[in-house]
């Protein structure tokens, strides 16, 4: 059991790379943790300073109250579960479990007992005389697993572990994962690139651009209140959408509009809005599943969209539409909807849906006050 704590970490690697910049991060103890982003912002990176497979460059990293910058990787407590899980293919799959623990020389009955709990809980009971190329893919990422959980670690670190699966694999392992945490209660630090995957599985999220953290929090704080627009473009599937509008008065009320757009600036924003200096220009977000057909109430944002290609899903409609000439957008409605390529429709954003973000950084202006303090806590 055991909290893992960045503070202010940086690392560079020779040749002035700067993998990870000044990351401050509090895992807690039994926390489902996931680190997203996209390819190259230092989720690996990260990932192996905690297991001491890299040094770190500046700051402090501690696992429960102890700082393990100097301490070797043996000494963590931990456990890496990686994407390529590197099995030893002329061993059994209960050799495969037993063999980091008879390294560390522990007693026979303890391995014993330790292999068949590991094999219980991975469901590879009836597999453990079976060598990994006589195994499924999903069955070989199990005793990958199951070699982490003999370990009985304070702290499970997985590197991209589902990627070579299959999509049907993959979701069945994500929720094998979940079920995983929730018997062993234990901290999970889990590296993905999929948000999918990272919106599924995490307690809590951490999204990463570029080394830097761009935001922490659960799922739910990062689809409805993300701090910034790489937050909201990155999380959500399909992506938020996003045009860019400039604040006008129009008969003593501010108005934004774009093209194909248009919304009353509400009152909460006003005076973020004026402090934006420059032209006045912002980007409005809205995601594809919060655009709604009809007249907008007062209130809500307006657009007025031609409908590209109608995409059926089922029970619903994905819209690829154009809006103000050659903006694109992406709603998803109710099928029964019928819309057709080529119809013109009104349509709208319920103010609460809509997101604002400016300045150079593109920060929310929208996210509320409770949404910011999670980026530090
Ligand atoms: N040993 C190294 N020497 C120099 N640069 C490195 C080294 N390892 C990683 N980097 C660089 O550090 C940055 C972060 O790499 P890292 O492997 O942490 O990314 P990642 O988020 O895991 O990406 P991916 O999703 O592709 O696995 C990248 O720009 C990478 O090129
Ligand atoms: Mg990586």
């Amino acid at each position: 059991m055991a909290t893992v704590r960045f503070d202010n970490v940086w690392k560079r690697y020779a040749g002035d790379v700067v993998a990870v910049k000044d990351l401050t991060l509090e895992i807690q103890d039994q926390e489902f943790l996931v680190l997203v982003g996209p390819s190259g912002c230092g989720k690996t990176t990260t990932l192996r300073m905690i297991a001491g497979l890299e040094d770190v460059s500046e700051g402090q990293v501690r696992i429960g109250d102890r700082v393990v910058n100097d301490l070797p990787p043996k000494d963590r407590d931990i456990a890496m579960v990686f994407q390529s899980y590197a099995l030893y293919p002329h061993m059994s799959v209960r050799d495969n479990l037993a063999f980091g623990l008879k390294l560390r020389k522990v007693p026979k009955q303890d391995i014993e007992r330790r292999v068949q709990e590991a094999a219980r809980m991975t469901e590879l009971g009836n597999l453990l005389d079976r060598k990994p190329k006589q195994l499924s893919g999903g069955q070989r990422q199990r005793v990958a697993l199951g070699r982490a959980i003999v370990r009985e670690p304070a702290v499970f670190l997985m590197d991209e572990p589902l990627s070579n699966l299959d999509a049907k694999l993959r979701v069945q392992t994500r929720a094998e994962i979940a079920r995983l945490h929730q018997r062993l209660k234990t901290t999970i630090v889990y590296v993905t690139h999929d948000q999918v995957e990272a919106m599924t599985m995490g307690d809590r999220i951490a999204v990463m651009d570029r080394g830097l953290l761009q935001q922490v929090g659960t799922p739910q704080d990062l689809y409805e209140r993300p701090v910034n627009r790489f937050v909201a473009g990155f999380i959500g599937s399909p992506s938020m959408n996003f045009v860019t509008v400039t604040a006008n008065r129009d008969n003593g009320q501010v108005k934004l509009t774009g093209p194909g757009v248009e919304l009353p600036l509400p009152d909460r924003l006003a005076p973020a809005v004026q402090e934006l200096g420059g032209d006045g220009s912002m980007t409005a977000g809205f995601r594809p599943e919060h655009i709604e057909i009809g007249d907008a109430p007062s209130g809500a944002a307006s657009l007025r969209a031609t409908t590209d290609v109608v995409e059926f899903l089922g029970n619903q409609e994905l819209l690829h539409l154009r809006i103000g000439g050659d903006q694109d957008l992406v709603a998803i409605v109710e099928a029964d909807r019928r819309v057709r390529s080529g119809d013109v429709l009104d349509m709208f954003v319920p103010m609460d849906k809509l997101h604002l973000f400016a300045g150079e950084e593109e920060k929310s202006l929208t996210a509320t006050t409770a949404a910011t303090a999670t980026t530090t806590a």
